[in-house]
């Protein structure tokens, strides 16, 4: 795929893995465009990138945000990698808590809608502006790369709103990449462990919780750069199509 040139959209770009993952693509040669709903955290890390980058405030479920990421995008050159990142947890806890009542249903619907139908929305409104890029040798045009977590495969006790939605997102890999292979985009997931961003540094402190147990080795959380590693090699590599890919280290999740 040719990247020279080329733009990317970074949903979530502002936060810990997106930032990574903006500088990551500038340095291989993308623009981007880093959309978060934190747009001054956007604006501040483009204006940082310098005329690689550009920064769009807004949220990826709402239709105008999301188009005014595409054109921005597509201002800098054709848009050909999108990258999911936007979500997160909106609040832990289990379907009946330890006192008998019941989970939240809004903070389940939210969870979903914030990840899921983030990522749903967003591929769907950049694939087609993918599918006007010029074909490649492997009559390919774009690439994207969803997030789901562990927790969509192996969710812990409390993890339910959270599990459902990054399983919906890994759910969506397959039937994405069939999809929109006759427009020559493929589609795949990530599933990462625990990453050291400064949500999860902190949130590992607060609880007093050693965030490398249970991992194998390297006996650490991940670095939010080898999340973007992966990203790249499933830009460049043509063949990589369809598949959601662990990257944890080793780790699997228990119950607790
Ligand atoms: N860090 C980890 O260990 C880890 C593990 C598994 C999965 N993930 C997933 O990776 C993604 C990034 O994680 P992170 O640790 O960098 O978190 P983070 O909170 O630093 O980054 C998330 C970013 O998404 C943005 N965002 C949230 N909702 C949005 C919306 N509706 N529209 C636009 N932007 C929105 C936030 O403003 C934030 O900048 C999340 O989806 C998270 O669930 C992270």
């Amino acid at each position: 795929m040719k990247l020279e040139g080329a733009s990317a959209i970074v949903t979530g770009g502002a936060g810990g893995l997106g930032a990574a993952t903006v500088r990551h693509l500038v340095g291989m040669g993308l623009q981007v465009a880093v959309f978060d709903r934190d747009g001054d955290r956007a604006a501040e890390l483009a204006k940082e990138l310098g005329d690689a980058a550009i920064g769009v405030g807004g949220d990826v479920l709402d239709d105008d945000d999301v188009t005014a990421a595409i054109d921005a995008a597509r201002s800098l050159g054709p848009l050909t990698v999108l990258v999911n990142l936007a979500g997160g947890a909106t609040g832990a806890g289990r379907l009946v808590a330890r006192d008998g009542t019941p989970h939240d249903k809004a903070v389940f619907v939210d969870t979903l809608s914030m990840n899921a139908v983030g990522t749903f929305n967003v591929s769907r409104l950049a694939a087609i502006a993918m599918s006007a890029n010029e074909p490649d040798d492997d009559a390919q045009r774009g690439v994207i790369v969803n997030t789901g977590s562990l927790a969509g495969l192996e969710g812990k006790a409390g993890q339910v709103a959270y599990g459902a939605a990054k399983a919906a997102i890994l759910g969506m890999t397959l039937p994405m990449a069939r999809d929109l292979a006759p427009l020559g985009i493929r589609v795949c997931g990530i599933a990462p462990g625990t990453i050291g961003t400064p949500l999860m540094v902190g949130a590992a402190a607060h609880l007093k919780h050693d965030p490398s147990e249970g991992v194998l080795s390297p006996k650490r959380m991940g670095h939010p750069e080898e999340y973007a590693l992966l990203v790249e090699a499933i830009v460049r590599n043509p063949y990589l199509n369809g598949e959601n890919i662990r990257l944890d280290g080793g780790l699997r999740f228990t119950a607790k």
